[in-house]
């Protein structure tokens, strides 16, 4: 038998593809309608899935316990439960590498790449010992943009998670990638950005580490399917009339 170095190149292919859809099937996985959620680590997931159209994602911010102190009369405390997953900010090289274009929630807590396309949410009702307003890095090269949400308005979408984006501010993230059919989130939490996929007909792919916050993203984001969606066919394109 000759020794063909093409099919000997393709048997080796074959077979690592084999082993990552082995690996990837090791994970827990739901498809809820048209969203993939698997249960665990992003680091370990992203390399054995393919590369999406964009990255909507709220990494940890890194600043844990400390995250919002009050502070007394001379003494200092939190009124936040311990939060270990955001103790440390994460390795955002495989995110970057999962799409062309990101919006990265706490961006302004990692060394990403000057942009000019800053994402700002802004609390009108923050107390405080809260941050008035977080920014979302993005690879996106446009003006940057502000959007305004209370605190006091997202309450009623509490799900169990500390720190949960509002829907509307996802739903705004999603109005600037308007060509991406397949949003991918690695730090999904309680699935905020698979739910705004579920109601403006987004492909989606979340990850998520903790148990109960994958349940609760699961839960959400099949409720999100349950109820009738923002939109049904493409709204016709606006036809340029004659002017005279
Ligand atoms: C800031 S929260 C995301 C909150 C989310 N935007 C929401 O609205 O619920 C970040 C999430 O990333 C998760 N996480 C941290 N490290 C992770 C990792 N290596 N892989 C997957 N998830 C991770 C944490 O458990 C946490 O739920």
């Amino acid at each position: 038998m000759t020794y063909d170095p093409a099919e000997n190149a393709r048997k080796s292919y074959d077979v690592a593809i084999d082993a990552m859809r082995e690996k990837l099937a090791s994970f827990r996985c739901e498809r809820v309608g048209d969203a993939t959620l698997y249960l665990g680590d992003c680091r370990e997931i992203l390399p054995l899935l393919p590369k999406v159209d964009a990255v909507v994602t709220d990494p940890p911010y890194g600043i844990g316990y400390a995250a919002q102190p009050i502070v007394g009369k001379g003494k200092q405390r939190s009124n936040h439960e311990k939060r270990e997953w955001d103790d440390q900010t994460a390795d955002l090289s495989p995110v970057l590498a999962a799409a062309d274009a990101h919006i990265i929630w706490g961006g302004n807590y990692y060394p990403l790449p000057p942009t000019r396309g800053w994402l700002s949410w802004f609390k009108p009702d923050a107390p405080p010992s809260l941050s008035h307003f977080e920014l979302a890095w993005t690879s996106i090269d446009r003006t940057s943009r502000q959007i305004s949400q209370s605190i006091a308005a997202t309450n009623g979408e509490r799900a169990g998670h500390p720190t949960q984006k509002p829907l509307r501010v996802i739903e705004w993230c999603l109005d600037f990638l308007p060509d991406a059919s397949t949003i991918l989130d690695p730090f999904m939490g309680s699935g905020t950005t698979g739910v705004a996929c579920a109601k403006l007909g987004r492909k989606f792919i979340g990850i998520e580490l903790e148990p109960k916050y994958f349940d609760i993203a699961c839960k959400r984001i099949d409720d999100a399917y349950r109820q009738p969606r923002l939109f049904k066919d493409e709204p016709p394109k606006p036809k340029q009339e004659t002017l005279i």
